[in-house]
């Protein structure tokens, strides 16, 4: 079993991967303190898949009862909040019961933000089930809701307990939803791993089939990394802002485009490439480098076109991005493979001509 320990302002709590790691939970579990309950919080079609096995390893510490709630990105907001702590609150759950949240980032965000405010925050466990929730919104204590006027606006940071991530689940994923998270993976290889680069240049596809030598590999060196980058900045004060990588123009596409067109990794695979580009324009990254990253994310899958976007609502999606200030974009940028650097104040043009250079390559 690898194990890793996320250092968090409020004590510190360990990360497991590990293939078959839910059919152990029973132990994994005994090492938290006394719980006076047990609520499962899934979604029912990840319940389907995988709720058995969870509530038969939970039963081993205490029976749990299970609440589940539509996992829809259009659902992830405070009417889900509100509902599931009345649900908890008919169930009799106090501040010495623990929920297990199973799912996406989408369940583990909405029960996230529950488990920090239910009785003023009751202990939370997160068993992800999609590699974008194994390799990143399960572990780092974001966690929140959407408003009509903007995604996340509501939350709070509320570090689990434990993160459980068995490489198993994946592989009733949707391969759409997979290769979402491919592009993650990416990232994380581009701002800090160069040898996870070479790796996935060499053996993507063992990886899009879930071959386990590939995935559980990639898997513990992602985890290793978003351990490492929340324990030294958990409230992204500096260095865990690296992790936004690709994300400021897959934001803005996302946004432009409703939320409908793309899987939010498969923005950020945009955003990637774009951000290759403008770290060239702006003299950082030499052009090999970028072309590269080009080839690497262009071969995970098809990326749904990037449609024509009218300036002015692009601009607007970039700069209310919380990164801007005056005209001016906060970037994340790449030096070399495996290197990246904050840049306060990149020009909007800038920004804006790589993204018109995306709906070009999506011809
Ligand atoms: N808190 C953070 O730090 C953070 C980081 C990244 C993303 N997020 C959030 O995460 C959300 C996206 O999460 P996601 O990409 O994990 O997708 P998701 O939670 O939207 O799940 C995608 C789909 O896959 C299904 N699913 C989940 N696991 C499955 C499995 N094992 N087998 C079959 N189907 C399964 C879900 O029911 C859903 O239909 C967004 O709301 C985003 O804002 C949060
Ligand atoms: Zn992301």
């Amino acid at each position: 079993m690898k194990q890793f320990t996320v250092h968090a302002q409020s004590g510190p709590y360990a990360v497991c991967c590990q293939r078959g790691a839910l059919a152990r939970l029973g132990a994994l579990l005994s090492t938290l303190e006394e719980k006076s309950s047990v609520f499962l919080l899934s979604s029912p079609r990840v319940f389907r898949y995988w709720g058995r096995a969870v509530i038969a390893g939970l039963r081993e510490v205490k029976p749990a009862q299970r609440i589940l709630f539509d996992d829809r990105e259009e659902a992830k907001n405070l009417r889900a909040v509100e509902q599931l702590c009345r649900a908890l609150a008919r169930a009799g759950a106090d501040r010495r019961s623990l929920i297990v949240a199973l799912g996406g980032g989408v369940v583990g965000d909405v029960a996230g933000f529950v488990a920090a405010s239910y009785a003023r925050g009751v202990r939370i466990v997160h068993l992800p089930t999609t590699l974008v929730a194994q390799l990143d919104s399960a572990i780092g204590g974001k966690t929140g809701v959407n408003l009509p006027e903007g995604k996340n606006l509501v939350g709070a940071f509320y570090p689990p307990r434990l993160v459980v991530a068995d490489p198993q689940v994946l592989r009733t994923l949707p391969t759409r939803q997979f290769c979402s998270g491919l592009y993650e993976v990416i990232k994380y290889a581009v701002i800090g791993d160069e040898m996870l680069f070479h790796f996935l240049e060499r053996a993507l596809e063992d990886l899009r089939r879930q071959k386990p030598a590939a995935l559980d590999w990639v898997l513990e060196r992602c985890i290793r990394a978003k351990v490492e980058i929340v324990s030294r900045d958990e409230r992204e004060s500096g260095l865990r802002q690296i992790l936004n990588f690709g994300h400021t123009v897959g934001h803005a596409l996302e946004a432009a485009t409703n939320y409908r067109r793309f899987l939010h990794g498969e923005a950020v695979g945009w955003g990637i490439i774009a951000s290759a580009r403008i770290s060239v324009e702006i003299g950082k990254l030499p052009t090999a480098h970028a072309e590269r990253i080009h080839r690497l994310v262009r071969r995970v899958g098809k990326l749904p076109a990037v449609p024509a976007i009218p300036t002015r609502k692009l601009a607007a999606h970039l700069l209310t991005d919380k990164k801007a200030v005056g005209g001016k974009i906060r970037m994340v940028l790449a030096r070399q493979i495996g290197q990246v650097e904050i840049l306060p104040e990149v020009p909007l043009e800038v920004v804006i001509r790589a993204v018109r250079g995306l709906s070009e390559k999506s011809q």
